[in-house]
């Protein structure tokens, strides 16, 4: 399987596709991230909230897959913004994975009404320059808010990872970063499947003989997204990253599916979750 990378503007890149972990049980991310690994990702997201680091640390190392490898995200949660906090959760983070350095560290939400993302980002920066990180990003962020932090700091996210599925597929905010030279990267992927059974992807499914999940993963490739489905059932996790080797979707089979989008979210709208 050929696993494409995406250039980040700070010179490193990542795995276009991997391996999300919201919703793993700390018990069972080992095996989940082992059979994901043995399956072919190198792209592993996870996040302090998510309460799995150290098993996600401990799949890493079962996995046997060399450290360089591999490419692992995590992320700030929303009460640790700020400089200080930010330092100590960040370093709480990696004590828990078992690593000494993640190679994409995010501020997990904007959080407009705490005010801290610019805080938060500096001190971002300082791990990044320390090499506690390799390269920093955020999540769920506008372009509005990107912009103060280069401004502020001089310093551009080189990833906003987002909500994007066919109900909400977000194709304006994936053209600003863009603009912008920052990675777009899609969670909640397959938009909690309410979308498998939409006409344009069961067509698109009984053409290539790909699953709903996998015509609406190679949706998200074809786009140039990052994508981190989860799963934690060993075939879906083998058949998702398997989308990497195709078939394609026509240009109006991805026209079709782009035009299911509602605006409806599967997750909190990023101005109003604190
Ligand atoms: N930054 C943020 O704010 C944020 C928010 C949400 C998520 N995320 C990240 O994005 C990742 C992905 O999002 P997600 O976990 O919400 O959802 P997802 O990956 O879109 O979907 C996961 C669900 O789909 C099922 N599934 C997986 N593969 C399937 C297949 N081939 N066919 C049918 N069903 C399939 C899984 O069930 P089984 O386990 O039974 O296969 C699970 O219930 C997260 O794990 C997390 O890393 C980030």
């Amino acid at each position: 399987m050929t696993q494409p990378r995406l250039p980040f503007h700070d010179g490193h890149s990542i795995p276009q596709f991997g391996f999300g972990l919201w919703q793993v049980p700390e018990e069972g991310a080992p095996g989940a991230v082992a059979a994901a690994a043995a399956a072919g990702y190198r792209l592993f997201d996870g996040a302090a909230i998510y309460g799995n680091e150290a098993g996600m640390g401990q799949g890493l190392r079962d996995s046997g897959v060399p450290r360089d490898d591999l490419f692992v995200t995590t992320k700030v949660w929303n009460t640790a913004q700020g400089f200080d906090s930010t330092l100590r959760a960040a370093e709480a983070s990696l004590e828990r994975l078992g690593l000494d350095h993640v190679d994409l560290l995010l501020i997990h939400w904007p959080c407009p009404r705490k005010a801290l993302f610019v805080e938060t980002w500096r001190a971002l920066i300082r791990l990044r320059d320390e090499g506690r990180v390799t390269s920093i990003g955020v999540s769920n962020f506008n372009a509005a808010q990107i912009d103060r932090l280069t401004e502020e700091t001089g310093v551009t996210p080189v990833l906003n990872q987002v909500e994007i599925n066919p109900r909400n597929p977000q194709p304006d905010l994936q053209a600003r970063m863009t603009a912008r030279g920052i990675v777009t990267q899609s969670w909640t992927p397959l938009g909690n499947g309410l979308s498998f059974d939409a006409a344009p992807v069961r067509a698109a499914a009984a053409r290539t003989g790909l699953t709903p999940a996998g015509v609406i993963l190679r949706w998200h490739v074809q786009r140039g997204l990052s994508v981190i489905p989860r799963s934690t059932d060993p075939g879906r996790i083998a058949a998702n990253v398997a989308v990497l080797d195709g078939p394609d979707l026509t240009g109006a089979e991805m026209a079709a599916i782009t035009a299911l989008g509602t605006g409806e979210r599967c997750g909190p709208h990023p101005d109003d979750f604190e």
